[in-house]
């Protein structure tokens, strides 16, 4: 891998990290990489770093292009430890000038280095820093995704450093946008946004709404993970505000995890039901689906029926794990439902309500308990269950408004 030139003297000068499968529990099937960037001018920036391990990989591709000794400011747009991890080590080689960051980065900066002599820079939002022939300028971005978070601008290139937004876990021997497969790309976009940002939602609709009303010319989004929109960042853009929208596809989700395969026949029928009107469905099991795809399955869907045995009084250990997941990304504008198989207490069907009606599914059936095994009668009943989430996402989508029947 080299350095690969943006602009005039903007360079990538990142680390692609081809091993990565788990993100802090996020599969990372296809790697990831650390994107840093460097722009040599009067005053030479380094835009975010890289996962510590990656150290010599960044001064190798910096070194293409300049001495690391040379780089005046370090600019830090976010300072979570996948793109600040060999800060320490960089600020000892470096000496920098200065170091640019957020007022929120300033203190995660202290709390994660505990470096009070660094020479810290922070910036205000709309600030700008010349570094002779181009100008930096600063987009707060608190909570997108975490409270450090700022993007960082070159107007004279059009180019938006936008830290973790738009990234995409994808190890590739390719930086930019119209050289990789476009399926593999908007997947690999659109799981980033399911695990990392649907709770940010009212945020990154905020921040599109911004960049439309300021009219900021956009000709290259960098982010820090994946490649580069170069092509065309309007793609990325439509994407996020579709997904910060929770514009559900129409389709539903039928998300189980079974002990017996009762609870998974009961799933079969709930699908025939589905079918029956004409809802294109997709059966999930968790035993053998990991929860942040199924995460990618959720951003786009338009119903979530849930299936789940009862175990000693509660959930099946996959259902309450996914839930506790599901329920901290907050995914929203949902119709819901729950069903499941029971031994003698029967409380998971319950337990998957109560966690719906917390995320505010419009849940549109009150459950579906089956003792031990399903008859045909009872797989009737699943049918019809189905049915009902079918006509009801059927109403929604011709833009009726359903209550909740919990
Ligand atoms: Fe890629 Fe929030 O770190």
């Amino acid at each position: 891998m080299q350095s690969t030139k943006l602009s005039d003297n903007i360079y990538w000068v990142g680390a692609v990290d081809w091993l990565t499968r788990d993100f802090h529990g996020y599969s990372t099937y296809r790697g990831t990489t650390y994107n840093s960037y460097l722009i040599v001018d009067e005053k030479t920036a380094l835009i975010d770093t890289v996962k510590g391990q990656f150290k010599n990989d960044l001064l190798h591709h910096i070194r293409n292009i300049t001495d690391p000794e040379k780089i005046d400011y370090i600019v830090v747009n976010h300072v979570e430890l996948d793109h600040s991890g060999c800060l320490p080590e960089l600020v000892e080689l470096i000496k920098p000038e200065k170091i640019i960051c957020s007022k929120m980065g300033h203190k995660a900066m202290l709390k994660h280095f505990h470096r009070e002599d660094w020479p810290y820079h922070i910036v205000t939002p709309g600030e700008e820093i010349s570094l002779g022939t181009k100008t930096l300028s600063f987009i707060e971005t608190r909570m997108l995704h975490w409270p450090d978070s700022m993007f960082t601008y070159v107007k004279e290139d059009q180019i938006l450093f936008s830290s973790d937004a738009f990234g995409q876990h994808l190890a590739t021997s390719e930086r930019f946008d119209d050289e990789v497969s476009q399926d593999v790309l908007m997947h690999e976009c659109s799981k980033y946004y399911a695990n990392i940002l649907t709770l940010y939602s009212p945020l990154v609709r905020k921040l599109l709404a911004k960049v439309k009303e300021t009219q900021l010319p956009l000709k290259i989004i960098a982010p820090d993970h994946g490649v580069i929109w170069r092509n065309n960042p309007g793609k990325v853009l439509q994407a996020y505000d579709d997904w910060s929208h929770n514009k559900g596809q129409g389709n539903a989700l039928i998300i189980y995890d079974t002990m017996w395969h009762s609870t998974e026949k009961m799933a079969k029928a709930v699908a025939d039901g589905l079918s029956d009107q004409g809802i294109s469905h997709k059966l999930i099991n968790l035993q053998v689906n990991h929860r942040s795809d199924v995460m990618t399955d959720v951003l786009n869907a338009s119903a979530i029926v849930l299936g789940c045995s009862t175990l000693n009084n509660g959930l099946l250990p996959r259902m309450a794990g996914f839930l506790m997941y599901m329920r901290g990304l907050r995914p929203t504008n949902k119709i819901g439902a729950a069903f499941g198989s029971y031994g003698w207490s029967g409380e998971a069907v319950k337990l998957m309500n109560q966690s719906m009606k917390e995320m505010k599914f419009n849940i549109c059936h009150e459950g579906l308990k089956v003792q031990y095994v399903p008859e045909h009668d009872h797989l009737k009943d699943c049918i019809e269950l189905g049915a009902t989430v079918g006509k009801t996402l059927n109403k929604f989508l011709a833009g009726e408004v359903t209550e909740s029947v919990i």
